[in-house]
């Protein structure tokens, strides 16, 4: 049976190193300040939003936390940024997604400096992943690199295959394994036979959204299966893009959903946050 990356565990490592040189900076007198911006009160959103002010509170940084109604107009919203861009005491400046419909999200992340953009959603940020320069890294791809790195996965020259081509997740994904030398295929809806191009993975990436749309036939035996999916199965129950049961047969690795990527996705928040400070 494959060995289970335990996400929830590296996240926490993860934060506690942070929390050690939070302290360190603190003792310099040097403060950690992210400033986290939700409009409207999608249910999720808040969710998301109270788990990135509570990994703040762990690890040290302060949090500003904005909560802005749902009729506030995409103008209000940018001068706030721009606001917060122009704060020397403010390290990073996180703008939760989706926003209301008549919020153009694009032209928001376009408006906050890409030295503030611990999302790493800025085009700058992506452009410089892409062209292998210095620059904030989207924290859900970043995760799966540690989780990769900490369970003493190689990455180095191996077949790295990712099902999902978002802006978000697969296409960083591709920089990044790439950065760490592996030989990527990303595959999306018009890949034709695309198990037969999953089961060539060493280490297999899923960020589809299909609960349970990979099965042992797309796995080959002993790859690392990462599951990035936050689905719900047949019986409401929360499960991933994998299906669990049987690919952890076949494959040498397997993150769960959940405990798998999800709580790296805060902890590498926490850890631009940091790092926003350093690069100063
Ligand atoms: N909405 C869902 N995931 C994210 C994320 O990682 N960052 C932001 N800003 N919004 C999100």
């Amino acid at each position: 049976m494959a060995q289970i990356i335990d996400g929830k565990k590296i996240a926490a490592q993860i934060k506690d190193e942070l929390k050690e040189q939070v302290a360190k900076l603190k003792e310099q007198g040097q403060n950690v300040c992210l400033a986290v911006i939700q409009v409207g009160n999608n249910p999720a959103s808040t969710v998301y939003v109270g788990n990135k002010k509570k990994a703040c509170a762990y690890v040290g940084i302060e949090s500003l936390a904005y909560e802005l109604p749902e009729e506030t107009t995409e103008q209000e919203l940018l001068d706030l940024v721009q606001e917060l861009n122009d704060r020397p005491d403010v390290n990073g400046i996180l703008v939760q997604l989706p926003l209301p419909a008549h919020i153009d999200e694009d032209k928001v992340i376009r408006t906050i400096s890409p030295d503030k953009d611990v999302d790493g959603f800025h085009p700058e940020s992506v452009g410089r992943l892409s062209i292998g320069q210095k620059g904030y890294v989207s924290c859900t791809p970043a995760g799966i690199i540690q989780l990769l790195k900490r369970s003493g996965i190689e990455i180095d020259g191996k077949e790295c295959v990712i099902i999902g081509r978002s802006n978000i997740v697969g296409k960083p994904m591709g920089m990044l394994l790439l950065r760490e030398n592996g030989t990527v295929t990303i595959c999306h809806s018009h890949t034709p036979d695309l198990r037969s191009v999953a089961k060539r993975a060493d280490i297999l990436v899923v960020a589809i959204g299909k609960a349970k749309f990979v099965d042992a036939s797309y796995v080959k035996e002993g790859a690392a299966v990462i599951d990035v999916g936050m689905d719900r199965d047949e019986n409401g129950k929360l499960c991933g893009d994998v299906d669990f049961d049987s690919v952890k047969e076949v494959a040498g690795a397997i993150t769960p959903v959940p405990g798998g990527v999800g709580p790296m996705t805060i902890a590498m928040l926490m850890a631009n946050c940091v790092a926003s400070v350093m690069e100063d």
